[in-house]
Order: C-alpha cells, then structure tokens, then sequence
C-alpha cells in the first residue's frame, strides 16, 4: 500500500464523501499512516481559496478565474501534503483532484480542452492518481441530495450542468480505463462501499479485500 493515491470522483451528492470517510477508517484500521484530503482545501491557504470558489456571493466569477483557482489550491497541497506523505510512503485518499476540473471546467463550463489539461499539469505539479474512482449516480437524484441543506455556487449552476459533468467523468472513464474506474452510486451505502472495495481488491490490503468476499 506504500505510496498509494487514491482519488475519488463524482458530481455533487454522489455520497463520494461518505465512501472516502468509510474508505479512510478501513485503511486506518491496517495500522499504515493514511492521509484523508478533499479538494479543494486541505491546507490553510488552500482552504482560503475553497472559500472564495464556493462561496455564492462570488457569482460574478469568470470560468478562467475559477480554474486558475482550482489549480492554485491543489498545487499547494500537492507540495505541502501530498508529495510528503506519499513520500513517507503513506496512503492518501484525497476526495476530488484534477479529474474534477476536466469535468466540471472543462465538462460543465466548457472551457477548452486542452487549455484545461495544461493547467491541470501546472496545479497537480505532474502527479497522477494511482487509481481513480468515479461514483456514477443520476444527475437528478444526486443534486437533489447535495442541495438539500442549501447549494454552494457550483452546486447553483443546476441539473444541466451536472449532468455535463458527468457526461464528462463517462468520457474519462472510457478513455483512462486502467487509471480511471466507475461505480453505480445507486442504491445503499453499504453496497456502494462493497463495489468501490472490490474495485480496489488489487491495490488493498487483506483485511480489506475479506468484507468483500
Ligand atoms: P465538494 O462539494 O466535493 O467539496 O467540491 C466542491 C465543489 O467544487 C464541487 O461542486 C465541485 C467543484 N470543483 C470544481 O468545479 N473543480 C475542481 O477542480 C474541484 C476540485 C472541485
């Protein structure tokens, strides 16, 4: 499990969160050191940034900002958290990472491609997930759930919008199939959980692997 990064993905309310915390006490439980990080956010000024891009009374902010925000927030964790720990030889699971600014700046607010690839390069300081999940929930469902104690500003964009973004997460997964692996979010957590598992069975350890046998 040295050095193990693992992201999870999805459009908002697609229970990632609640996946990543259970997926996080399990690690914990095998006595390796495991980092739990969600982007954006994760060190105080990347937390500052998370407040200006989430906040709703920031509607006039321009897509370009936005992604220039994203990448600024996650090249600070990457050098200050997460190149560390994976250094150590930790686990990190981090909910959200670049895969999240392909979907939803380019996907969603349909900024170009390849200039959002470049970026990603420039805030993920050339690091790559070893394995990503992406929880697949319908859009409908899923933003009902994530605005229902109030939405944040991307949350506000509404269903059109989310169901871009997961247009575009489909499109990763076909086109990264051996970094990039779909879940069906539907249905209870625990299941959920046992399918995210059993995605992971060759990358886990075997206390892990054995809920799902
Ligand atoms: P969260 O709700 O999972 O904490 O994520 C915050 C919001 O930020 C969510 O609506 C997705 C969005 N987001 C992007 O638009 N681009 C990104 O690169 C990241 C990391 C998140």
């Amino acid at each position: 499990m040295a050095g193990l990064f693992i992201t999870l993905e999805g459009i908002d309310g697609c229970g990632k969160s609640t996946q990543a915390d259970r997926l996080v006490r399990a690690l914990c439980q095998t006595g390796s050191e495991v980092i739990a990080l969600h982007e954006p956010g994760g060190t105080r000024i990347s937390e500052k940034i998370r407040a200006l891009l989430l906040e709703p009374a920031n509607g006039e902010m321009a897509d370009e900002c936005e992604l220039l925000l994203y990448e600024a927030s996650r090249a600070q964790l990457v050098r200050e958290v997460i190149e560390p720990a994976l250094g150590r030889g930790a686990a990190v699971v981090c909910d959200r990472f670049y895969d999240s600014t392909y979907a939803y700046q380019h996907g969603g607010r349909g900024l170009d491609e390849t200039l959002v690839a470049t970026c990603n390069a420039l805030g993920s300081c050339g690091l790559v997930p070893t394995c990503t999940l992406v929880l697949d929930l319908d859009p409908a469902i899923a933003l009902a759930r994530a605005t229902a104690g109030g939405a944040d500003r991307l949350e506000r964009e509404g269903l059109q919008f989310q169901e871009r973004v997961r247009d575009a997460y489909l499109r990763l997964a076909e086109r990264e199939p051996r970094r990039v692996e779909l879940i069906d979010a539907s249905g209870t957590p625990d299941e959920v959980y046992d399918r995210l598992v059993a995605a992971l069975a060759d990358l886990l350890p075997a206390p892990l692997r054995s809920e799902v046998d």
